[in-house]
């Protein structure tokens, strides 16, 4: 896929207000959730310096919900009362994905380190591609700018703090991590596309297989007589039982 054809798409998501709006909305939940684990790392951690850089980094998420809830809202209130409902895409607009429901004591600094620098380097690359086709939106798009200042340094701290503390396992941990996230990302996926063959499957049932049960239902209640007949003779005892 060419760059123009990202853009196309990055523009068409965008394109709507209300949308938009939804968008930025999910954005500030996620950017919030990943600032509450982003504590949780601080509080885990036995190093120090690690510690002040991750209670900066969420105090910066929290800050990211904040504007991301602020314009949303903003949005949402100049829409009009009955604007069309929009689709969701949110495989389209991923924004960050903070530590993607990750269990911050399980992971140890190291794993942590790199599942956040790969997490910020994709979030920094979306806002950019969010920051070139909002032009027609100036005050989303000065959201997204001032976030995107941030992610940039998030994605440099964490790579530079794993390899203080694991200078020859760097690599490999990143490399680790990018396969959990591609793993992680294959799972989203397939049960995306589940929700779809699902929906598919059931339609074709009602379309093509339920006319058929009902066409020979019809069938079978013109054979059928009309008013009371006569029962077998064994099954018209008195009614002494219940069944
Ligand atoms: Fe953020
Ligand atoms: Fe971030």
């Amino acid at each position: 896929m060419t760059p123009s054809v990202f853009s196309l798409v990055h523009w068409l998501v965008w394109r709507d207000p209300r949308r938009r709006a939804e968008n930025l909305l999910r954005f500030a939940e996620v950017e919030a959730d990943g600032g509450r684990d982003l504590v949780r790392a601080a509080e885990v951690t036995t190093d120090p310096n690690l510690r002040k850089l991750f209670l900066k980094h969420a105090l910066d998420e929290q800050r990211h919900a904040d504007l991301f809830r602020g314009r949303g809202l903003a949005l949402i209130r100049a829409l009009p009362r009955e604007g069309a409902a929009g689709i969701q895409a949110d495989w389209m607009t991923p924004g960050e994905r903070g530590l993607d429901d990750l269990r911050v004591e399980d992971e140890g600094d190291e794993k942590l380190l790199a599942f956040l620098h790969l997490s910020e380097k994709s979030a920094a690359k979306d806002f950019a591609n969010y920051v070139a086709v909002l032009g027609a939106d100036r005050p989303t798009q000065e959201v997204f700018e001032k976030v995107l200042h941030d992610e940039t340094f998030h994605m440099t701290y964490t790579k530079k703090e794993l390899e203080r503390m694991a200078p020859r396992r760097a690599g490999w941990r990143i490399w680790s991590a990018r396969l959990r996230r591609f793993w992680k990302a294959y799972l989203r996926l397939a049960s995306a596309l589940a929700g779809v063959f699902g929906f598919i499957v059931l339609t074709a049932q009602y379309l093509l297989v339920l006319p058929v049960f009902a066409w020979q239902a019809k069938r079978a209640e013109r054979r059928e007589g009309v008013g009371w007949r006569p029962i077998a003779p064994e099954r018209n005892g008195s009614a002494d039982r219940q069944y």
